[in-house]
């Protein structure tokens, strides 16, 4: 605690808050001048300054219109009784509250008590986001979504304490970055943060992997090897993709998840750890109990908290915020245009679909902002094409080729093709052929835009 400056002039008045203050437990010191307060507080260091409104060098208003845009510290006016109008102004002035004379020493403690949870709440606050936006990585927390928001809360709620939490989403919703962001709220931040890839290691070196091995424990085996959850020890082992599992290995991991408790592999130790679980998985866990695929007993330990990440199109309006994370690095800008193209795809691949595409497009552009046809992913870019193709004026020619080449691409067989068509399978080919050899002179031309593979 930084403490309590008094700014009283009133001699006796002044003595006396400082002695009741100082009985009351605060860290306190009095000074009875405007200019003794304005020098200790530009030294910083308070959490509340008391001051009087008239003070006889000064105007107290005037030191704290002056001081208050400069410093941290939560101001408490004393002002005169009746002295209303005075107060608004003060309040105006940024001040956090005001006492009027004469004051009961528990109305100051109360007073005092709420400027020190209101300084506390703004300093946790900045600490949260200096890292909500952490520049090297170009995460950003910010969100205009109220489901992601919830979502948010609910485990920036959870991160001190050490339950289990399942984060459940599709591919590139965020989910191991969340993970993180869990593992710095936490106590533990200054631990390892371990990630477990359950989906590449082969079954049978997942018990050696997780748990490590003793030296000659299997042929290979030529020194001790420690595993994963060892080296969180303290910290928090994310297990990525735990959908992948084998059912074998579940019921170890199942042990260890309930006493955290393990022997390494040739081992004949029990030994323990303190981790903190986190699990991820885009799989639908619950299916999987249901076709005996995953332990229920298992999906029961890790989901204390299940958390489940809306995919990008589910939360759009943070599109704009995430882009702009994005472009910082390459100062970059964006047309509304752009952004709004971007708004109205879906990104099947989610954030991480779209940092690449911006990524890329920050790269490839030349000019201050990012091409559009850079950004949008090349399925969206063809039908853009499309739509544009008649203001090219195509010839007939061009435009059955166009259409057969569209269809073909979108339907994916002859068969189909011919079907909607309403021609002949021979048809399709000989088009699809000739659209092949015109392939070489088809540049810039709404045809070649389409960018069709027919091989
Ligand atoms: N909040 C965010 N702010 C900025 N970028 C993000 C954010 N969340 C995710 N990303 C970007 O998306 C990428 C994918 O995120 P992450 O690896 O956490 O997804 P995931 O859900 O684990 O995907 P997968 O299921 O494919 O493993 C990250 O590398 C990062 O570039
Ligand atoms: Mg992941």
């Amino acid at each position: 605690m930084g403490g309590i400056l008094v700014v009283e002039d009133d001699e006796s008045l002044n003595i006396l808050i400082e002695k009741k203050l100082r009985k009351r437990g605060f860290k306190v010191d009095a000074v009875r001048s405007g200019e003794e307060a304005r020098e200790l507080i530009e030294q910083g260091g308070y959490d509340v300054v008391l001051i009087d409104i008239k003070l006889t060098d000064m105007s107290g208003l005037d030191l704290l219109r002056e001081l208050s845009p400069h410093t941290n510290a939560k101001f408490i006016v004393i002002t005169g009784y009746g002295d209303v109008s005075t107060a608004v102004e003060a309040m105006k002035a940024g001040a956090s509250d005001f006492i009027q004379k004469p004051f009961s020493f528990d109305i100051l403690e109360v007073s005092i008590d709420k400027a020190l949870k209101e300084k506390r709440l703004e300093e946790e606050n900045r600490a949260l986001k200096s890292f909500l936006f952490d520049k090297e990585h170009e995460i950003t927390f910010e969100t205009r979504s109220p489901a992601f928001n919830n979502i948010l809360q609910m485990v920036e709620g959870a991160a001190r304490s050490d339950i289990n939490i399942l984060l459940r989403g599709e591919t590139g919703t965020g989910k191991e970055v969340l993970a993180r962001y869990v593992h710095r709220l936490s106590e533990r931040r200054d631990k390892p943060f371990i990630v477990v890839d359950c989906g590449a290691i082969p079954e049978h070196l997942f018990e050696s992997e997780l748990f490590g091995h003793e030296k000659g424990a299997y042929t290979g085996a030529t020194s001790r090897k420690l595993g994963l959850v060892e080296l969180a020890d303290g910290g928090t082992l994310f297990l990525d993709e735990i959908g992948e599992i084998p059912l074998p290995v579940q019921s170890k991991l199942l042990r260890f998840v309930e006493t955290r408790r393990f022997r390494r592999v040739g081992g004949l130790k029990e030994n323990r750890v303190d981790v903190r679980i986190i699990s991820a998985t885009n799989r639908d866990l619950k299916d999987m109990v249901r076709r005996g695929e995953f332990r229920s007993d298992l999906l029961y330990r890790i989901n204390t908290m299940e958390v489940e990440i809306p995919p990008l199109r589910e939360r759009k309006e943070d599109i704009p915020l995430l882009v702009d994370a994005f472009l910082k690095r390459y100062r970059k800008k964006i047309r509304k245009e752009t952004l709004r193209k971007l708004m109205d795809y879906d990104w099947p691949g989610n954030i991480r679909e779209l940092r690449n595409a911006i990524e890329r497009a920050s790269l490839l552009s030349k000019g201050e902002y990012i091409d559009e046809n850079l950004c949008l992913p090349a399925e969206e870019r063809r039908e853009a094409c499309i739509e544009n193709v008649f203001s090219s004026m195509p010839s007939l020619k061009d435009l059955e080729l166009l259409y057969t080449a569209y269809l073909y691409r979108k339907l994916g067989s002859v068969n189909k093709v011919a079907k909607v068509l309403g021609c002949s399978r021979r048809t399709v080919f000989r088009k699809l052929r000739e659209l092949r050899e015109r392939d070489g002179d088809l540049e810039g031309s709404p045809l070649s835009e389409l960018g069709i593979d027919l091989n």
